[in-house]
Order: C-alpha cells, then structure tokens, then sequence
C-alpha cells in the first residue's frame, strides 16, 4: 500500500477528524471522546506541563490541540505532507511540525516523551516495526514513557473482521495491495523488540469507552 498517496489523499476530506481516519461506522468520533483519548494518553504518558513531547505520525495535528495544554512544546512528524501542511495551518505557539518518515527520521533533538498513536498498523513489517521502536528510543531521553497506542491486535483480527462479507472484502483488498487496515500485530511479536532492544515495555489494555477497545491495544515502553 502506498500510505503516502492515501494519507495525502485524505486530507481533501472536510472534516479533520475524518482526514486522520477518527471514523467509527462512517461517522466521525465526537469532540468529547477525542478529548477523553487525550486525556487517556496524558495519563499513560504522565504527562507533565514543562515537558517536550514528540508525536510520531502525527497527522493533521488534532489530537496535538488536546494535549498540548498539558506539556510545554509538541513537535510532530508525518509522512503526509498534506497532512502537515493542515497542521501548520493550526498556528499554535510550542506546536511545531515536520514532515518525516516514522522508519528513518533524523531530529537534532531529543524530547521528554513521545507518543505515536493510532498509526503502528501502517508500518507492515518486523524489521520496519524494530526501526521506528529504535528510533524513537534515540529521540527519547533516558528512564522517559513512550506510548504507541491504538495498534489493531492479531489476536482479535475475527473481531474487526467478523462476517464471511468482511473476510471476502479483506481477502479482495490484500489481493490488490490495497488494504487499508493495514497489519495487525501480535502483542508479543512487539514485546520481542523491545526485549531484542534491552527495553522494558508493558502491553496496556484500552478501556471500554475506546472506540477501537474491542480490536486495538497499547504498549507503553520504558525508554
Ligand atoms: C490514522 S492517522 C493518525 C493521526 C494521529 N496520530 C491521530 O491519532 O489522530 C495515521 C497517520 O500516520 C501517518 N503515517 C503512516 N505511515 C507513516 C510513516 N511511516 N511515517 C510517518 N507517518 C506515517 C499518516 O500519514 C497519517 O497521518
């Protein structure tokens, strides 16, 4: 899949909860339960108001409005360059963006704590997935949280996919190259990494107010 073309395509979409794909039935989620996520992930983070925050595949930058109330500056990457230019349209002061590659981007700088969120299904294999963890780790300091959060889980893919119409549709898509789910990942083949890499993480289970809960889980790294 070509995630570049997709995701740049995307941001032709009117409403900015749509154009990061935040969709649950072909409705977008509402403002309220954006700002519960948020929440959800400054806990998890631990956020705190002086700390600098790096947002890998970032998108247009919502969820950076919601949580930039509780650190002191978010710089965010995106492979969309659409993406980020919606972004930069935000104009917040302490909320900055590039455009980069989650597999190989090169900051002169390193942050508290970093998060990427509700993105981890477009990196589609392990030495990629070892790559964007490594990466991260390099732009994180030391004894710091990272969270990648919302990554559809392996384990529940008859979940998400749960008619003989949904497996059909996915067999069509994969057969095209064109599946926009992208990879669900096994909660152990990402513990592996992270224990291949000498990093303590924890698999964190959603709550059930999440709209993607019943297929998606957390991993919180100990950096
Ligand atoms: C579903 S959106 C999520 C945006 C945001 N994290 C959120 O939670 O609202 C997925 C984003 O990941 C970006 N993306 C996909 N693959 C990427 C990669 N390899 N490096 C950087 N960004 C990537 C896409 O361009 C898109 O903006």
């Amino acid at each position: 899949m070509n995630w570049i073309e997709f995701w740049n395509k995307q941001q032709s979409q009117a409403n900015p909860y749509k154009q990061v794909g935040r969709v649950l039935n072909g409705q977008a989620i509402s403002p309220e339960i954006m700002a519960k996520i948020a929440a959800r992930i400054a806990q998890q983070l631990q956020l705190k108001p002086h700390e600098t925050l790096l947002d890998v595949c970032c998108g247009n930058g919502v969820l950076d409005t919601l949580l930039l109330p509780k650190v002191a500056t978010i710089h965010g990457i995106d492979l969309s360059d659409a993406l980020i230019a919606e972004a930069k349209q935000l104009n917040l002061s302490n909320l900055t963006f590039s455009s980069a590659n989650a597999v190989s981007f090169g900051l002169n700088q390193t942050f508290d704590k970093s998060l990427l969120y509700f993105s981890f299904q477009y990196i589609e294999t392990l030495a990629d997935a070892q790559k964007v963890i490594e990466n991260l780790l390099k732009h994180t300091h030391n004894d710091a949280l990272i969270l990648i959060g919302d990554i559809p889980n392996q384990l529940e893919f008859f979940t998400y996919y749960n008619t003989p119409s949904k497996w059909w549709q996915w067999i069509k898509q994969e057969l095209k190259g064109a599946n926009e789910m992208g990879r669900f990942w096994h909660p152990k083949e990402l513990l592996r990494i992270c224990e291949n890499l000498g990093v303590k993480a924890e698999i964190q289970t959603q709550e059930p107010w999440q709209p993607y809960a019943h297929y998606r889980f957390d991993l919180l790294i100990y950096s």
